[in-house]
């Protein structure tokens, strides 16, 4: 039996994407690389950006001639998207066997197999009558040397603009012991890149234990090379944790610090609780007790009644900040949060030509950041032979040694718009 799963959206839906493949994997299921080889479709949906959205939902509708052609097939909706659209999904898709919503992964397993082992069973026997099993080609999530560990879930927050914390919920940690075990075996198994996962990650508490507690005894696991963590609050980012990073030191080359927008009459609208003066003073911090670092952000332009002078504000920010990489969004209205119910009132072509600006900047940052490592040598953990990343989070390729899951001292000798090349050394 043959399993294809497409993510759309977050890291945290990508992680998920290995879980909801688990109970599959269990009953015999190996996975395919296209949804024409597989008896089953597990789709994890996204809904924090509306675009996300959309692609699931044409990809679901794409997916009845699918189902119609051999009916026996399984499609299974998960995630964010199934959570917001639940009932009225299953109404105008009938073809979708089952929706999972997001805040029902911990139960997943037992859902799948309630709602549908007769089907699984079926399938199996249909399909030892062909042995058709031996073309299935296994495909991973990632690099094998790269895992994911979800430390928390859910998100306390209410950012004005954000679905999160009403297509999940409340914060959910983890326990320690959990976390532990989850990473101690993943690293047993031959990851040695862990990253850490949660909406609001660095507000994982448990106790008395904190989150630098839980990165220093996750950072201290022999074999683990590199170690990081996203996405973090920067409510929660405060000396400890940039203690905790320092003294770990697979934890120090790169974090993802949201800056959402420059202006702080947008980011009290967006419910930031910092203005950008404080943003930059902690991003500041960050790098007096980690000289090394890099940072990456996440930036939204078109918020509702986002002016010129607003926008300009983000733009002086960010070039104040420098980012290595930045992830930048046209605001979208989601259903049910607060900003949804003022108008939308950024022209779509003033958010476009806001967000090719913003790019144009962010494009150069990055650009700069490469070019710097041009001639220096550089610490790289090969991923998949002659290609990896640094500790800084630089994609890299180059000649000489493979030596997947091991670091590499790589001389750099080009950089392009996104990534270095160099030989190693
Ligand atoms: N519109 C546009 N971008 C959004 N994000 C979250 N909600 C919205 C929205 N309604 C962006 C934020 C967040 C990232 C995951 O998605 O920048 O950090
Ligand atoms: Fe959304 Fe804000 Fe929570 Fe992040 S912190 S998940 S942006 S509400």
């Amino acid at each position: 039996m043959r399993l294809h799963v497409v993510t759309f959206g977050c890291q945290m839906a990508l992680a998920e994407g290995e879980e909801l493949a688990a109970p599959l994997k269990a009953r015999g299921f190996t996975t395919v690389d296209a949804p024409e080889d597989a008896d089953a479709v597990v789709l994890n949906t996204c809904t924090v950006r509306e675009n996300a959205e959309h692609k699931a939902l044409s990809l679901i509708g794409r997916l009845k001639e699918w189902k119609d052609a051999r009916p026996e097939r399984v499609l299974i909706v998960a995630g964010c998207a199934a959570e917001r659209l639940g009932d009225s999904l299953r109404k105008r898709f009938p073809h979708v066997d089952l929706v999972v919503g997001a805040k029902s992964i911990e139960d997943y397993p037992r859902v799948v197999d309630e709602a549908l082992s007769a089907r699984f069973d079926a399938l199996a026997e249909g399909r030892q009558a062909f042995g058709a099993d031996e073309t299935a080609v296994p495909v991973g999530w990632g690099s094998a040397v790269s895992a994911h560990v979800t430390v928390m879930r859910g998100c306390n927050y209410s950012c004005s603009y954000c679905i999160v914390p009403s297509v999940r919920g409340r914060e959910l940690y983890r326990s320690w012991d959990a976390v532990l075990a989850e990473s101690a075996a993943k690293v047993a198994a031959g990851a040695r890149e862990l990253v850490l996962l949660g909406q609001t990650v660095n507000s994982w508490r448990e106790g008395d234990k904190r989150f630098p507690d839980l990165l220093r005894a996750v950072g201290a696991l022999p074999g683990l090379l590199r170690l990081r963590f996203e996405s973090p609050h920067p409510f929660f980012m405060n000396d400890d944790m940039a203690r905790a990073m320092a003294e770990t030191p697979a934890a120090r080359g790169l974090l993802h610090v949201p800056l959402q927008s420059g202006s702080d009459r947008v980011l009290a609208l967006m419910k930031r609780h910092y203005t950008g003066a404080q943003f930059l003073e902690k991003a500041a911090r960050l790098r007096a007790f980690l000289p090394e670092i890099e940072l990456s952000t996440d930036i939204i332009v078109g918020f509702p009644s986002e002016t010129e002078a607003d926008f300009e504000r983000t733009l002086e920010l960010v070039a104040a900040f420098k980012p290595a990489w930045s992830y930048t969004f046209k605001y979208s209205p989601r259903e049910g949060t607060e900003a949804a119910r003022t108008p939308d009132d950024v022209p779509a072509a003033v958010k476009e030509a806001r967000l090719a600006r913003l790019n144009a900047l962010c494009d150069a940052l990055t650009a700069d950041a490469l070019k710097a490592r041009v001639g220096t040598v550089v610490e790289a953990l090969d991923e998949q032979g002659g290609f990896g990343r640094t500790a800084d989070g630089f994609k890299i390729s180059w000649t000489g040694t493979r030596a997947p899951g091991r670091l590499v001292k790589v001389r750099v000798s080009h950089a392009g718009p996104r990534t270095l090349r160099g030989e190693a050394i």
